[in-house]
C-alpha cells in the first residue's frame, strides 16, 4: 500500500520534471513528444505502463471500456453501424473496441508516425478502417 503510494508520487514527480524541462527546452510538440515515447514499440502494454506488470494495462482498459459501456446503456447509444471517429488512436484499443460493438466505419487519426504505420499495416485489408496521421485540430478544422 505505501509501496504503491510512493511509486505513484514518484511517477508524478518524474512527469513534472520532465514538463518542467521540455517546456524549457523547446515547446511541446506533440508530435515529436509521442515519436519519442513510441521509441520502445507501439502496443497497448506500451502506451499504458511498458515498465509495470502487463495487468496494469489491462486493468486500465478494463476500467475505461466499464465507463464507455455504462454510458453507452444509460444513454442509450447503440455503436452498431455507426461511424466512429477516434482522436489519438495509439496502438488502436479503441479502435477494435468499437468495430466489435459493430462499428461499420472506424476513422483513426494520431499525430505520430509509429502508431500510425502500426495500424495502416494491421488494417492494411480492412476498408471499414482509415487511418490518418496528423493532428486533430488540423483534421477537424478542414472538415
Ligand atoms: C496516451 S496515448 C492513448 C492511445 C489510445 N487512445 C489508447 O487509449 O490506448 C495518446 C495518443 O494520442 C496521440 N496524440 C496526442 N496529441 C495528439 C493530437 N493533437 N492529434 C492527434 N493525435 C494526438 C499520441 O500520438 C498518442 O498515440
Amino acid at each position: 500500500m505505501i509501496k504503491q503510494f510512493m511509486w505513484k508520487k514518484r511517477k508524478i514527480l518524474k512527469g513534472l520534471i520532465r514538463t518542467n524541462r521540455s517546456r524549457v527546452d523547446e515547446p511541446y510538440n506533440p508530435g515529436r513528444w509521442f515519436d519519442r515515447f513510441y521509441e520502445c514499440g507501439v502496443s497497448d502494454r506500451q502506451t499504458i505502463a511498458s515498465d509495470r506488470d502487463a495487468t496494469l494495462a489491462k486493468y486500465h482498459y478494463a476500467s475505461v471500456e466499464l465507463l464507455i459501456t455504462r454510458h453507452l446503456v444509460n444513454h442509450g447509444i447503440h455503436v452498431q453501424d455507426t461511424s466512429v471517429f477516434d482522436i489519438g488512436s495509439g496502438a488502436g484499443y479503441w479502435l477494435n473496441f468499437y468495430k466489435n460493438l459493430g462499428a461499420k466505419r472506424c476513422t483513426e487519426i494520431d499525430v505520430s508516425e509509429r502508431p500510425t504505420k502500426y495500424l495502416r499495416a494491421k488494417y492494411n485489408d480492412d476498408d471499414s478502417v482509415e487511418i490518418k496521421k496528423g493532428l486533430f485540430q488540423d483534421f477537424l478544422g478542414k472538415t
